[in-house]
């Protein structure tokens, strides 16, 4: 097995860091782990300090957007030791990704190692606080100085992280898009490939230009069936079920939103994955059965929709303090994540140091 290579920071930045202002992604760890792809292999895997990369005006990336990446979260055990939350998922699913975008898979058991022992390298960055967490980031992108259309040859796969609060502070208010799409079956909107992300930004922007925090995308025939919120997996709670999309090729398949029907289908909470048009959600409000609408994903666990703006109809959502389903959906995640919840899935793993070559 290839062993990872360490340069320490001489001085750690961590003590500049304000622990109660942390806006989402803006502040980074001291170190972050790289590795090189040529030759039909991975090389020179390291830990070294968090710094920027050069990069060839060629560089395949820029170009043709081959760039695939993850989101994860390590939090703090209450008795101090860095948690890691279903690691390997995020392995599969960014070779998943990394195989849709003609990219090289990264080891699923390198990829372990890397994010283990650069958490626990940098378990003092963990903010303290239920709910915050440490944002791994793990992406690879395409380093060929070339540009014709073809996969890349050569990559560079990086892992940083950086601490957070929540991504979406307050509830969000939602426009339903039907002219534009963020993904069909068959495209690439399964991965979590970087362009998914890019060509989600203009339909955004109209949406707030017009009043509304996010888009709620659709699919389907006549794009009336729900797909995504924004960057997120969604759920509605209607009478007592909870319903969210199907997977069906266009919509990632959330690790947290894997969780949280688990977690329901625990609790004894009719839980299902089916197709769900905004007609029936529409229909579900004017009867008075619409309880609950919450986007789900790792950066943001739980974002409440206050309030979902279909044509000229609006629909307004309860109270967040009345809400049962997403209130307990949250908490419970950040329960497990404090080791203050049973975890009978053994989804919450110690980020432990192995040897490594200094
Ligand atoms: C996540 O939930 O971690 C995501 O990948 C969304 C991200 C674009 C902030």
């Amino acid at each position: 097995m290839s062993s990872i290579s360490v340069t320490r920071v001489q001085q750690s930045r961590l003590d500049s860091i304000d622990f109660d202002n942390l806006p989402f992604g803006r502040t980074f760890s001291d170190h972050m782990f790289v590795s090189e792809y040529s030759d039909g292999e991975w090389k020179n895997d390291r830990i070294e300090p968090f710094g920027h990369f050069t990069m060839h005006p060629a560089s395949m990336v820029l170009h043709y957007g081959q760039a695939i990446f993850e989101g994860m979260k390590a939090s703090k055990h209450q008795d101090g030791t860095p948690l890691l939350m279903r690691p390997e998922q995020h392995a599969q699913r960014l070779n998943r990704s990394a195989e849709r975008m003609m990219m090289p898979a990264f080891p699923e058991e390198r990829f372990l190692r890397a994010v283990n022992e650069l958490v626990a390298m940098d378990a003092g960055w963990i903010p303290p606080a239920e709910g915050w967490a440490l944002y791994i980031r793990p992406y690879m992108y395409a380093t060929d100085e070339f540009i014709g259309v073809r996969p890349s040859q050569t990559y560079r796969f990086c892992i940083f992280t950086g601490p957070v609060g929540p991504y979406y502070a307050e509830p969000v208010s939602l426009l339903v898009e039907q002219n534009y799409v963020r993904a069909v079956p068959g495209g690439t909107g399964e991965a979590k490939a970087a362009g998914n992300y890019a060509g989600s930004l203009r339909p955004a922007y109209e949406a707030q230009q017009k009043g509304f925090d996010q888009v709620m995308w659709m699919g389907g025939k006549d794009m009336m069936e729900v797909n995504e919120v924004g960057t997120m997996n969604i759920f509605f709670v209607i009478g007592d079920e909870v319903i969210t999309p199907q997977t069906d090729g266009a919509i990632l398949k959330g690790i947290t939103r894997d969780c949280f029907l688990t977690i329901l289908k625990d609790k004894g909470i009719k839980a299902t994955s089916r197709t769900i048009t905004i007609d029936e959600v529409a229909e579900a409000y004017d009867k008075g059965e619409l309880k609950e609408i919450f986007g789900a994903g790792t950066a943001a666990v739980v974002s409440h929709v206050a309030k979902l703006q279909y044509g000229d109809k609006s629909m307004v959502l309860p109270p967040v303090a009345d809400r049962k389903i997403g209130n307990m959906l949250k908490a419970h995640l950040n329960a497990l994540r404090s080791g203050k919840a049973a975890d009978p899935h053994g989804w919450m793993v110690p980020a432990v140091s192995a040897e490594v070559t200094a």
